[in-house]
């Protein structure tokens, strides 16, 4: 049984920090312009973390990040953003590819980076030192991973000198709860964030019949239902994407009240 959390602050490994529940991706947007008002109205709502990555229109989302902390100030978001994996086959090309990120964002720092998935061409404990220079260098806050296996982590966690892996980001959604198993477990156990991406399945939550029906109980939308769920487990930040207003506000009324333990249940034979 995995334990139950009230909690719409979610700490961000064992770093003593803690972001909103839910955060906001930054995939494919479509159209920047309007999605700067969606984004500043999940920032005015609570949503105070985003994640982006170098390979999102090839950089594209990591400019419009960094549009959006002009406007709202740096201290106001947590921003994760993930290099791709081949970054990390050296310290140097690691750093440089950091660098070029940061430029892009517009910050000294970020506040986390992590590997988009890992190399094949390079070791796990080689990316994960180079990964490591990251923080040591001063170029983000924090270091995390993304698409590890629970081999992977504990490979990448202990060639790791000084710093840990605060989060690992993962596919999370109320229809696939693979991490269930045991990488959640896991996380709770030694103090790991899950990042839970594509948590609405693009929309196929909508589709559920029996989310559908727990919304309706429940005066809430499966859209709202289907992040609940992923947010009362310990550990787990939900990370949808959302450019428009509306879905951003539908997003953020998934925050201040939880499902009750048999509607939990409910939702596990989906
Ligand atoms: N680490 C990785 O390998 C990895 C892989 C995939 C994704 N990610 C991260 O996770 C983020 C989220 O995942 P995702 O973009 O794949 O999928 P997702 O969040 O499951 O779905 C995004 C889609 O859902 C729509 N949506 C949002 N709110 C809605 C609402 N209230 N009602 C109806 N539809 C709504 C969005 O529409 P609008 O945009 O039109 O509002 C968008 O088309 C990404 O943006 C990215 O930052 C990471």
């Amino acid at each position: 049984m995995i334990p139950l959390d009230p909690s719409d602050r979610k700490p961000v490994g064992r770093t003593g920090e803690f972001v909103s529940a839910i955060g906001l991706g930054t995939w494919a947007i479509r159209d920047y312009r309007k999605a700067l008002q969606a984004y500043l109205e999940a920032v005015r709502l609570g949503l105070d973390n985003i994640d982006t990555a170098e390979m999102y229109d090839n950089g594209g989302a990591e400019r419009f990040v960094g549009e959006l902390v002009r406007v709202v100030g740096r201290t106001s978001i947590f921003i994760t953003t993930k290099l791709l994996p081949q970054r990390f086959r050296s310290r140097e090309s690691t750093v440089k590819a950091a660098r070029l990120s940061l430029e892009r964002l517009g910050v000294r720092e970020a506040d986390l980076i992590l590997i988009h998935w890992p190399d094949d061409l390079a070791s796990i404990e080689e990316q994960a030192r180079n990964l490591e220079a990251l923080a040591e260098e001063g170029l983000s806050r924090y270091i995390g991973v993304s698409n590890f296996t629970l081999e992977e982590l504990e490979r990448a966690r202990s060639s790791l000198k000084k710093h840990d892996i605060a989060v690992n980001q993962v596919k999370y959604s109320i229809l696939d709860r693979t991490v269930e198993k045991e990488m959640l477990p896991y996380a709770i156990r030694e103090g790991i964030t899950i990042q839970a991406y594509t948590p609405l399945e693009r929309g196929e939550v909508l589709k559920a019949g029996k989310v559908r029906e727990i919304a309706s109980k429940y005066g809430k939308t499966p859209i709202q239902i289907a992040l609940n769920y992923l947010i009362s487990r310990p550990r787990v930040v939900a990370i949808p994407k959302a450019e428009k207003v509306e879905h951003v506000r539908e997003i953020a009324g998934a925050l201040g009240w939880r499902l009750r333990e048999e509607d939990l249940e409910a939702l596990l034979e989906l």
